[in-house]
């Protein structure tokens, strides 16, 4: 009884925080104050550009105004964009560019040449020239429906990475209607415990199943087009798939690491159809796209990003590359045979943090490294009791968390700390530290990393 008053409170606190946007949803008028009503939110950045997704209060000019200074004396506007209620649902994304390499400007909106009401400026930073120091967090599942509060933005604006990665389920629309799917998108930007955090920190998104339509869905998904459509209404990665191929997957390049964000829905065969070498998860032109890339790639490490995760799991066979095995040995075995170094693996999904390896220095190879985390927000789960990947590196933390990755690519040889962070932005184990070195050919290093304790 306890329990069940507990969270609808939690609820309730949650819409009356939200009340002053709830007003808008579903508001196709322009009436009332020019304004914002979702965002901003910093999307891609490189060295000379930053990326800036807004949603206006109707058919406005919106620019950003910028400088260095907080006080805009001299600052610079992008040129004027007028989001359509129509074909954007009134998102815009704005574009400073011309910028200084691993510099922090202030920026503010203006709607009809003046700063947006009700909001003031905010900072962001470009990308590094080269190589660096940075630190990428990165989750997966917030339920907006489950959890309107979602406390781990406050984590993680005290740990302030320099990106964060959004790898799936980031709504729950569960839904063949792409209408739902951006209603979501609108709730889930407007949780206050957010707001600062998107409008200040580089976000780049790929999806799974939950925000692409049903659970465990496919390419047999009859929206998924629309979905598409939505998805990149509601972020702002720097590129969507390729001409010929639709997707959500691009690659990204940050601080002297490559970035290759998966798409997993979009092209993939449904888990239940039996494994086999025709079977695929990316599809035929994402896995060449993939392999491409990673065959050009030259930075001494190079992160898969994926919605569900990497490892042969024994038990129930899950809605990850585990019913997908003749594609991910496939895969496997060419970063193997064509001696490409450093590949390790983010990813989400599984309402619990993992960090699981899987041991390819027995066949020749390296082994690879997968930490998962999820859920952002909402109750953690544990189904992974009845699963046991091939190597178990940490026990299973069952609760809110994000991902913590420090790379030092100005180390010699470069390094990586890879660990996840609770709620509140403390690490939850030991991290896994890494050099480039150890991601070559004929290195075992994954047994040795084990610490259940
Ligand atoms: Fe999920």
């Amino acid at each position: 009884m306890m329990h069940l008053w507990k969270k609808s409170t939690l609820f309730s606190l949650g819409l009356i925080l939200l009340a002053p946007f709830a007003v808008s949803y579903g508001d196709a008028s322009t009436t009332g104050t020019p304004r914002l009503m979702e965002g901003p939110m910093v999307g891609a950045v490189s060295s000379t550009e930053i990326s800036v997704w807004v949603r206006a209060s109707g058919e406005f000019p919106l620019a950003l105004e910028y400088d260095q200074k907080a006080d805009f004396k001299s600052s610079k506007r992008t040129e004027k964009v007028v989001p359509s209620i129509e074909k954007d649902d009134r998102t815009a994304v704005l574009r400073m560019s011309g910028l200084e390499a691993d510099t922090l400007y202030h920026y503010r909106i203006l709607i009809n040449d003046k700063p947006a009401p009700y909001i003031g400026a905010f900072c962001a930073r470009t990308a590094p020239a080269g190589p660096a120091r940075f630190t990428v967090s990165f989750g997966s599942c917030p339920r907006y429906q489950q959890d309107p509060v979602q406390n781990i933005w406050k984590g993680l604006e005290k740990v302030a990475p320099d990106l964060f990665f959004w790898l799936g389920d980031n709504i729950y629309g569960d839904t063949f209607d792409p209408d739902i799917l951006a209603e979501c998108y609108r709730y889930q930007r407007a949780v206050p415990n957010s707001r600062h955090f998107l409008a200040t920190t580089p976000q780049l998104a790929i999806w799974d199943d939950h925000d692409f339509s049903l659970n465990n869905h496919n390419r047999t998904n009859p929206i998924k087009e629309a979905s598409l459509g939505v998805f990149k209404r509601y972020w702002a990665n720097p590129s969507y798939g390729l001409p010929e191929t639709p997707g959500v997957f691009f690659k990204y390049h940050y601080g002297g690491v490559d970035f290759f964000f998966l798409d997993v829905r979009y092209h993939r065969d449904p888990n239940t159809e039996p494994d086999s070498p025709e079977k695929t998860h990316l599809g035929k032109e994402q896995l060449a796209w993939l392999k491409e890339e990673l065959l050009a790639s030259r930075t001494p490490f190079k992160v898969l990003v994926s919605g569900g995760g990497f490892s042969n799991e024994k038990g129930p066979k899950g809605d990850s590359w585990a019913s997908f095995l003749y594609e991910r040995n496939n895969l496997f075995d060419f970063i193997r045979d064509r001696e490409i170094s450093g590949v390790l693996c983010f990813s989400g999904d599984t309402h619990v943090g993992e960090f699981n390896a899987i041991p390819w220095s027995e066949k020749g190879g390296y082994d690879f490294y997968d930490l998962d985390s999820s859920p952002l927000a909402q109750k953690a789960s544990d189904n992974w009791k009845q699963r046991t990947p091939e190597i178990r590196l940490r026990m299973p933390y069952q609760a809110n968390n994000a991902g913590l990755v420090e790379f030092d690519m100005t180390a010699e040889p470069p390094t990586v700390r890879l660990n996840l962070m609770t709620e509140t932005g403390e690490p939850v184990w030991d991290p896994v530290v890494l050099t480039s070195d150890d991601l070559k050919n004929g290195t075992a290093t994954a047994e040795a990393n084990i610490k259940l304790d």
